[in-house]
C-alpha cells in the first residue's frame, strides 16, 4: 500500500478575468455557490480525503482568502450570544488551524505547472494532491477521497478524467488511456490543449491530481526550456511518463461544473439549489415561471417576477 497524501496545493493566483468586474476586488475563489465560496468546497473535499495541510498558491489581491480561513473570535462570540448554533458551526468549519494552512505567492503568472512548483519546499519528499477550485465536483463519494483510495493501491501519479465534447477538447489536458472503459486506467500519453484533429481522445484531465514529489524535477527541467513562458503541469506529468513513471486516469463518479466559466457557475448554482431540500421546490417553481418569460430584451417581464 502506498502512503496517502496529507498535503494539498490549491492554485489560487489566477486573475479571474472572466468574472470581471466582480473580481476587481474579490478573488474569484471567494465567489459563492449558495452560501459557501468556491474555495470552501475545495477545502472540504480535501479534508474528506484525509488532507491535513493546505497550501494556497496566491497572488496580489487574494488576502480575502486568508481572512476567510482565519479564526474569527468576535463573530463566533456574537453568534453564540445570539444562540445561532447552526451558523456558529458553519463559521467554525471555516477555521483552519495555524500551521495547517500556508500561503505562498506566485509572483508571475506562468501557468499551472509554475504555481505547483512554487510550493515545492512546503511539500518536501512526499506525494501530494492538487485541487483546482474552479472545478466543482458533486456526488455521493467526494472525488479526491475516491482517488486517494485508488492511489493507495496504484501509486504513481493520478489525474481525474472525464469525457468532453470534441469542441471542448482544445480547452483541456487530454489523455490517451490504455483501457478507457475501466474506472482506473493507465495513461499512455497526455497532452495539454491539443487541436481536436491531433488529440489522442476526448478524455480530459479535470482539476484533481495526486502527484509524486519527482514531478518538481520535471517542472524544473520544463522551466529551463520555457524561457520565461508558461509551464504546464500536464507536460511535467507527460515527461515523467516518458521516463518510466506510472500515471493513472481516474474516471470519477458524479457531476463536474466548470465554475471558471459563467455558464458553468450558473449551472453549479442551480444544481446546488435544486439538491438542497429546503430550497428545491421554491427554485423549481421559480424556474418554471422564468422559463415562460420572453428572453431579455424581447418583451416586458411578467408582473411580480
Ligand atoms: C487546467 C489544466 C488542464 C486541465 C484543466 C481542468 O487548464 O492545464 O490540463 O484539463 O485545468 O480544469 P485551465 O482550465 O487552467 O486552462
Amino acid at each position: 500500500m502506498h502512503k496517502p497524501p496529507t498535503k494539498a496545493i490549491f492554485p489560487v493566483a489566477g486573475l479571474g478575468t472572466r468574472f470581471l468586474p466582480a473580481t476587481k476586488s474579490i478573488p474569484k475563489e471567494m465567489i459563492t455557490l449558495i452560501d459557501r465560496p468556491l474555495i470552501q468546497y475545495a477545502v472540504d473535499e480535501a479534508r474528506a480525503a484525509g488532507i491535513t495541510e493546505f497550501i494556497f498558491v496566491t497572488a496580489r489581491g487574494k488576502s480575502a482568502l486568508e481572512d476567510y480561513f482565519d479564526y474569527a473570535p468576535a463573530l463566533e462570540a456574537d453568534l453564540q450570544k445570539r444562540d445561532k448554533p447552526d451558523l456558529l458551526r458553519a463559521v467554525q468549519n471555516t477555521t483552519l488551524q495555524s500551521g495547517a494552512i500556508a500561503y505562498i505567492r506566485q509572483n508571475r503568472a506562468r501557468g499551472l505547472g509554475h504555481a505547483v512548483w512554487c510550493a515545492r519546499h512546503l511539500i518536501g519528499n512526499e506525494p501530494f494532491a492538487v485541487i483546482l477550485p474552479d472545478d466543482i465536483i458533486t456526488g455521493a463519494e467526494p472525488c479526491l477521497q475516491a482517488m486517494v483510495e485508488a492511489y493507495q493501491h496504484s501509486g504513481g501519479s493520478m489525474v481525474a478524467t472525464m469525457s468532453v465534447p470534441p469542441a471542448q477538447v482544445s480547452s483541456y489536458g487530454i489523455v490517451d488511456l490504455a483501457n478507457p472503459a475501466e474506472r482506473i486506467a493507465p495513461v499512455r500519453d497526455l497532452v495539454e490543449k491539443p487541436a481536436v484533429a491531433a488529440a489522442p481522445s476526448n478524455i480530459a484531465v479535470i482539476g484533481r491530481y495526486i502527484l509524486p514529489p519527482a514531478v518538481f524535477g520535471a517542472l524544473e527541467r520544463l522551466a529551463a526550456s520555457a524561457r520565461g513562458g508558461e509551464i504546464e503541469l500536464t507536460n511535467a506529468i507527460a515527461m515523467q511518463l516518458r521516463q518510466g513513471g506510472k500515471v493513472f486516469g481516474y474516471r470519477f463518479k458524479g457531476q463536474r461544473f466548470d465554475c471558471g466559466s459563467k455558464v458553468g457557475y450558473v449551472k453549479a448554482t442551480l444544481h446546488m439549489a435544486l439538491t438542497t431540500p429546503d430550497m428545491r421546490e421554491e427554485i423549481r417553481s421559480a424556474l418554471a415561471a422564468l422559463l415562460d418569460q420572453p428572453l431579455r430584451g424581447e418583451g416586458a417581464p411578467k408582473d411580480g417576477l
